[in-house]
């Protein structure tokens, strides 16, 4: 006789039960509630696949999936959730659908186990997450590509070591960050071509004998193809660890973001404001305006690389093929998942409400001896060896130093004193306008060089945007 109370998917060989405190400790409704929808469509492929395949009567195969579809309704509109009771998403929704059609509930988990559905589930809820992931992606680039088209030729300081190293244009500054995030988004692409396999079919480890039909299985709920191998199927978490891995690189990619737009904020630099709707004040201090929702995605990666190297951690050592272990693994997933889209978001926003202060940023460049590259170069443009010419410009911005005056302020006789290969026309090499308009070398910053880089990420992007339709929209 069928057990049904409390309502487990085993139990048959037991004859005491869990303690209070191992159930409590071992459930994962609380989690894997969010894959209620994935359950439904995995379990509604399966019925039909059934019916097809002649495990089931048509008859039965239509009654299931009428039920698995009342079900959905009845999540949606709140008049039925999964409750505690349940030890996880599998066994409420079977409780349910035992419920409303009774013993013939019991013939869908025919040839399946809850080891080849949660991987399945898990994949189908990246590939929908995948969609706002990549559309917020979308939506920074291009954020970011406009405003480089806005600023290529803002002037500002390149730095390296933190020190003003050449002069460079905002436009060209922003671009870099954003091919950061276009690899981000071709690496979210390609961990979701990889992952998109069917499980089903695998059973608990080794396949089944029952008549499953796995190409069908995998055509209808999307997938490119079923895996091949049962073990690996139940045992991998490599699509887990992957999209894990593209979250953390990304918040990382925000993160060094958010901390220049942190900086670029502070009066010393006074480069940006953030708008009022990315700042809060002070409770105390009247005259505070503080970047928090940059700091909190600064801090969010932390989130993120700790849910990488706790997977990693997870998964090291785990003999195959599934362990309960695995069932910790989405907890991770889902808090990186609900990271990483709205920080892409909010930085979207907020690179489109800043207010660029681009006198600040071409003042900056004064006195600063980022052209002291320009003057060595003019050098050896004269026939000198670049180390010849380097230790000369060394030297001269020594005596600068030592003067207490800047680059732009030296004369023509100085010059000539340092070498005679100096000219009048060396002055105009110090100008960083001229520095940064010269380098129309390919990925270079002169605002020609930005265009042409702006039309290559655009195909970039759409070459990506192609890639996952493809994924997101078959046929
Ligand atoms: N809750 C489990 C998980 O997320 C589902 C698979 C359970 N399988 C098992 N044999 N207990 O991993």
């Amino acid at each position: 006789m069928l057990n049904r109370e409390p309502m487990k998917m085993w139990g048959g060989r037991f004859e005491g039960k869990l303690s209070p405190e191992a159930e409590a400790y071992s459930f994962s409704l609380q989690h894997d509630i969010r894959l209620w929808k994935q359950e439904l469509q995995a379990s509604a492929a399966h019925a039909r696949m059934m019916g097809i395949t002649g495990m089931l009567s048509a008859h039965e195969a239509n009654r299931i999936v009428d039920a698995l579809l009342e079900i959905h309704a009845e999540i949606e509109e709140g008049e039925w959730l999964p409750f505690d009771e349940y030890e996880d998403i599998h066994t409420a929704v079977e409780a349910r659908l035992y419920e409303k059609i009774g013993a013939l509930a019991g013939k869908l988990h025919t040839g399946r186990s809850r080891n080849d559905l949660v991987a399945t589930e898990v994949r189908l809820w990246l590939r929908e997450r995948t969609t706002d992931l990549a559309r917020a992606l979308f939506g920074l680039c291009s954020q970011l590509m406009q405003l480089a088209e806005q600023h290529k030729e803002t002037l500002m300081p390149g730095l390296t070591h933190q020190q003003h190293a050449q002069p460079v244009t905002l436009g060209h500054h922003l671009m870099a960050h954003c091919w950061a995030f276009i690899r981000d988004l071709a690496r979210l692409t390609q961990a979701g071509v990889r992952m998109n396999l069917c499980p089903l079919g695998a059973g608990a480890l080794s396949g089944t004998t029952f008549p499953i039909d796995r190409e069908l299985l995998a055509a209808e709920l999307s997938f490119a193809a079923p895996t091949p191998n049962s073990m690996d199927a139940v045992s991998d978490r490599d699509f887990i660890a992957e999209y894990l891995f593209v979250g953390a690189l990304l918040m990382v990619h925000l993160s060094r973001l958010a901390q220049e737009l942190i900086l670029w904020s502070a009066p010393e630099y006074g480069y940006v404001e953030l708008s009022d709707e990315h700042t809060t004040g002070s409770s105390i201090m009247p005259q505070k305006k503080n970047p928090d929702i940059a700091e909190l995605i600064r801090g969010r990666s932390a989130l993120a690389i700790g849910n990488l190297t706790s997977i990693l951690a997870l998964l090291k050592g785990l003999p195959l093929t599934y362990n309960r272990d695995m069932q910790d693994d989405k907890p991770l997933l889902f808090a990186t998942m609900d990271t990483v889209t709205p920080s892409v978001r909010l930085m979207s926003d907020m690179l489109a409400q800043a207010r660029w202060n681009t006198e600040r940023m071409r003042a900056a460049l004064r006195g600063d001896f980022s052209t002291a590259t320009e003057l060595a170069d003019y050098l050896v443009r004269k026939g000198v060896p670049f180390r010849e010419a380097h230790q000369v410009v060394g030297q001269i911005v020594r005596e600068c130093l030592q003067r207490g005056i800047a680059l732009e302020d030296l004369d023509a006789e100085t010059l000539q004193r340092h070498h005679p290969r100096f000219e009048a026309d060396a002055l105009e090499a110090i100008d960083p306008e001229r520095a940064v308009r010269a380098r129309t070398i390919l990925g270079g910053t002169a605002p020609e060089s930005v265009v042409k880089q702006i039309e290559q990420a655009k195909e970039s992007l759409a070459e990506i945007e192609h890639q996952l339709n493809e994924l997101l929209n078959p046929n």
